[in-house]
C-alpha cells in the first residue's frame, strides 16, 4: 500500500494549499536558504560567482551564468536539492536571458525600433525555448528601465524612452518569455527590471543616486512594471539606485505599497546582484543584519548573491527584529512561483537537439528577420543607398570585420566566432567582378592613425565606400558610462579623412553602438548614415543586404538622438517651457536634436494624407476613432509606421508636448494605400497620473497628431 504523498507533493491541490502544508513543515533555517540565491558557473565580470561546492541543498535558487550553457551541472545541482535536502525542494536556475541565447538577437533598444511588440514576442520565444535547454528557469528580463540619458551603458538595455511603447514592449516580452501558461516545456519565468528609477541614474553613471520626482516616476518609470505585473510577469527585480534619499532595494513604499497591495503583484522580489549589501554603502545600513532586516521587512524576497539573509536573518527573527510571519510571507513568493513553473513536478531539464548546439538556420531566419527590422536608415542624400553595381568597394573602419561588437553587450552565450562580420557578410553577397577591399584604418579605442593612409588608398582606389564605425560591445551596457557619445578613439578623424578622400563617391557610414552617438562632425559629410546599433548574430546579413538593397531598412528611433552630449537629457516628451520661440534655447548649438524621436528613412516614400476623427468631441467614456491614410508613392514596397501623439494643451498638472500614446507599422506595396486607425479610448489615451500615480482624466482640448500633423478633439 503505497503511503500517500505530502499535500505539498500533490499537483492536483491549489497551490496555495501545496504552499501552506510545506510552509508548516520547514525550519527556520529551511526557510532562509529558501531566500537565497547564489552564483554558479562563470559571471559576468560585474559579479563574481560562488565555488559549486559550498552550496547547500537546501538553497532556493541559483543563477546559471557564464558563456559556456552547463546543463549538467544546473541538473546535477538540482539533482542535490531533490534528493539529499529533507523536503526536496527543486531549487529555481536564473540566468541573463537578454536578447537572445547563443542566437543572439538585437540589443533591445534596437528592438524596440522595430515598432513591432509581436516581432519582439517572438524573439523572446526563440530566446526562452533555447534558455529552456541549457537549463534556464527564469530570465532576468525584460529590463524597462526609463532612460533619457545615453551616457548611462544600460540605455543599451531599455525599450526607449517612451514610457507608452515600453509598456507595450514588456508586455510582448513577458509574453514572449512566459508562453500563454508559465511553465511551459519552452518557457521560462521573467523578471520585471531593475524597480524602479535606475534609468536615472545621476549623470549616466552607474549604481548612483537617481533623484526622481513622484510626478514622474508615474509616468516615465512605473507604467512599464505596471504593464508587466498586469501581464502576468511571474517576478521583479529591485534595482541598485538610491531613490530620492531610500535605496530601492530597501524600499517599502515601492516594493510593498505600490507593488502588491496596490497592484496585486504576488510573484517574487529578487534583489539585484549584492544589492542588500551595498545598503552599506549606499549609507543606509550600519551593518549587514541591519541591511538583511531593511531590504527583508521592504519586501525583497529572495537575496541575490551576498548571502545577508542566511547570515543575518535566523538571528533577527530570534531577537523579534523580523517577525516570523515577514519570512513566510517571502518564502511563500519564492514557493509560489517554483509551483507556478512545475519545478516540483519537474525539476530536471532533459539535454535536447537544442543543448549545446549551434543557432539553427531557423533560429538564425528570426535573428535576421528582427536585425532587418531594427536597424534605422538616419540619412539618405540623393537615394546613396542602396548601393549600386560598383567594380570596387573599400570597406573601412574598425568594426567592419568585428564579429564581438555586433553582438554588444549581455551576450554571453553569443559567439563571435558563429558571428559573420559586415566584411564577411559583404564579401558574400557582392556580384562576382565586385572587389571588396578592407582597411580597418584604425582600432575602435586606440590612438594610432599608423591604418590610416591604408585606408585612403583603398578609398582612393574604390567607387563606392562604406565605413563602419562604433563601439566595443563593452562600451555600453552594466557598469558602461562615459562622459561623452562621441565616437571612442580616432574614429571621428578617420570617418573625416575618408569622407574628404572619397571625394563625391558613393559614400555610406554604419554605426554598431549600444547608444545614439555624436555626429555634429561627421553627418555634413556623410550622405547616409545607417543606426547599426548591435544586431546579433545575423546583424552582419542583415546589413549587407540593407546596404544592397535585398532588404529596406524600415526602423525607426525608440530614443532621441542628441547632437552634442552637452544637451542631455534631450526627450521627445519635453514640457513646454515658460517662455516661447528661441527664449531658452542654447547659444552654442541647436537646442533641437539631430536625429528625432521616430526617425527613421526607408527606400521608398510615403504621402500622408490628412488625420480624420470620426468626431470633434469625445465623451469621457466614449470612444472615437482617428484614421490617417498612407500612401507609398515610391517604387518599392516598404513599411511604414505610424507614431499617434497627444499633448494635452492645458490641464492641472503640464502634460509633455508630444506624448506617444499608439503606433503601428505596415507594409505597403509601391504605388499602394494603408489606412492606420487609433480607436482613441479618453480614459485611457487621454487621461495621466497624478503625483500618487492616481489616472485624472480632465475635460477640454486634447491635441491629436502624427508627424507634423496636428488636429483637435475635445474630451467632454
Ligand atoms: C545586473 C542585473 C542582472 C544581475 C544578475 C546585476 O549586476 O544589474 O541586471 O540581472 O546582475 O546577473
Amino acid at each position: 500500500m503505497p503511503t500517500e504523498l505530502p499535500r505539498y507533493r500533490q499537483p492536483v491541490l491549489p497551490i496555495e494549499e501545496r504552499i501552506a502544508d510545506l510552509l508548516a513543515r520547514l525550519t527556520l533555517e529551511e526557510k532562509i536558504d529558501q531566500l537565497h540565491q547564489c552564483g554558479v558557473g562563470d559571471t559576468n565580470p560585474n559579479n563574481l560567482a560562488a565555488r559549486a561546492d559550498e552550496f547547500r541543498p537546501t538553497y532556493g535558487s541559483f543563477i546559471l551564468n557564464g558563456a559556456e550553457p552547463d546543463l549538467a551541472l544546473r541538473n546535477a545541482l538540482q539533482r542535490r536539492c531533490v534528493e539529499e535536502s529533507r523536503l526536496g525542494i527543486p531549487a529555481i536556475f536564473g540566468c541573463d536571458v537578454i536578447h537572445g541565447y547563443r542566437a543572439i538577437l538585437p540589443i533591445p533598444l534596437a528592438q524596440a525600433c522595430a515598432w513591432d511588440p509581436e516581432l519582439l514576442r517572438r524573439q523572446c520565444a526563440l530566446a526562452a525555448r533555447l534558455a529552456r535547454a541549457h537549463g534556464v528557469d527564469w530570465t532576468f528580463a525584460p529590463m524597462v528601465d526609463h532612460c533619457v540619458d545615453p551616457r548611462w551603458g544600460r540605455v543599451a538595455e531599455t525599450f526607449g524612452e517612451s514610457a507608452w511603447a515600453s509598456s507595450v514592449h514588456a508586455v510582448a516580452a513577458v509574453r514572449g518569455y512566459q508562453g500563454d501558461t508559465p511553465g511551459g516545456p519552452d518557457s521560462i519565468a521573467a523578471c520585471l527590471k531593475h524597480f524602479a528609477g535606475y534609468g536615472a541614474s545621476e549623470g549616466g553613471r552607474d549604481y548612483s543616486f537617481t533623484a526622481v520626482p513622484d510626478q514622474q516616476l508615474w509616468e516615465d518609470h512605473l507604467p512599464p512594471f505596471a504593464a508587466g505585473v498586469a501581464a502576468g510577469a511571474l517576478t521583479v527585480m529591485s534595482s541598485f539606485n538610491d531613490l530620492n534619499g531610500v535605496p530601492t532595494t530597501a524600499h517599502r513604499r515601492l516594493l510593498t505599497d505600490v507593488l502588491r497591495t496596490r497592484w496585486g503583484f504576488d510573484g517574487l522580489v529578487v534583489s539585484d546582484w549584492n544589492g542588500v549589501l551595498q545598503l552599506l554603502n549606499q549609507g543606509f545600513a550600519a551593518d549587514e543584519s541591519e541591511a538583511a532586516q531593511r531590504a527583508l521587512l521592504a519586501g525583497v524576497d529572495l537575496n541575490m548573491a551576498d548571502g545577508l539573509y542566511r547570515a543575518h536573518l535566523p538571528a533577527l527573527v530570534r531577537a523579534g527584529a523580523v517577525p516570523p510571519a515577514a519570512i513566510d510571507e517571502a518564502v511563500r513568493r519564492v514557493l509560489r512561483v517554483k509551483f507556478r513553473l512545475g519545478l516540483f513536478e519537474r525539476p530536471y531539464v532533459e539535454p535536447s537537439a537544442l543543448s549545446g548546439a549551434a543557432p539553427t538556420p531557423a533560429h538564425l531566419a528570426l535573428c535576421h528577420e528582427a536585425a532587418l527590422r531594427s536597424a534605422v536608415l538616419l540619412k539618405n542624400d540623393a537615394a546613396t543607398l542602396p548601393l549600386r553595381t560598383v567594380r570596387r568597394v573599400a570597406l573601412i573602419g574598425p568594426l567592419a570585420e568585428d564579429g564581438a561588437a555586433l553582438l554588444g553587450s549581455w551576450a554571453q552565450q553569443g559567439r563571435a566566432d558563429e558571428t559573420p562580420t559586415i566584411a564577411a557578410a559583404l564579401r558574400e553577397r557582392l556580384p562576382a567582378g565586385t572587389e571588396l577591399v578592407v582597411a580597418p584604418g584604425c582600432t575602435i579605442d586606440g590612438a594610432g592613425t599608423a591604418g590610416f593612409s591604408a585606408a585612403l588608398a583603398a578609398v582612393a582606389a574604390a567607387d563606392a565606400v562604406i565605413v563602419c564605425a562604433g563601439e566595443a560591445a563593452t562600451m555600453s551596457g552594466e557598469n558602461a558610462s562615459r562622459t561623452s557619445l562621441r565616437l571612442p578613439g580616432v574614429q571621428e578623424e578617420l570617418l573625416l579623412r575618408v569622407a574628404a578622400a572619397a571625394q563625391g563617391k558613393p559614400l555610406a557610414l554604419v554605426l554598431i553602438t549600444g547608444r545614439p552617438v555624436e555626429l555634429e562632425r561627421v553627418e555634413p559629410v556623410y550622405p547616409a548614415i545607417l543606426a547599426g546599433w548591435q544586431l546579433g548574430s545575423a546583424a552582419g546579413a542583415a546589413l549587407a543586404d540593407l546596404l544592397l538593397g535585398r532588404a529596406a531598412p524600415s526602423g525607426r528611433l525608440a530614443i532621441t538622438w542628441p547632437r552634442t552630449s552637452g544637451q542631455i537629457p534631450l526627450y521627445h516628451h519635453e514640457r513646454p517651457r515658460a517662455r516661447r520661440g528661441r527664449e531658452g534655447e542654447y547659444q552654442d548649438a541647436a537646442t533641437t536634436p539631430h536625429f528625432a524621436f521616430g526617425h527613421g528613412l526607408g527606400y521608398t516614400t510615403f504621402r500622408h494624407g490628412p488625420i480624420r476623427l470620426s468626431a470633434g468631441e469625445v465623451a469621457a467614456a466614449g470612444t472615437v476613432t482617428a484614421e490617417i491614410e498612407v500612401e507609398n508613392t515610391g517604387d518599392r514596397e516598404g513599411r511604414e509606421t505610424v507614431l499617434w501623439f497627444i499633448h494635452d494643451p492645458a490641464a492641472s498638472r503640464t502634460r509633455p508636448l508630444r506624448e506617444l500614446r499608439n503606433f503601428e507599422s505596415a507594409v505597403i506595396p509601391a504605388g499602394g494605400r494603408r489606412i492606420f486607425r487609433w480607436e482613441i479610448v479618453p480614459a485611457r489615451d487621454c487621461s495621466f497620473p497624478d503625483e500618487d500615480g492616481r489616472r485624472i482624466l480632465e475635460p477640454g482640448e486634447i491635441i491629436v497628431g502624427v508627424g507634423g500633423q496636428r488636429v483637435s478633439l475635445r474630451v467632454v
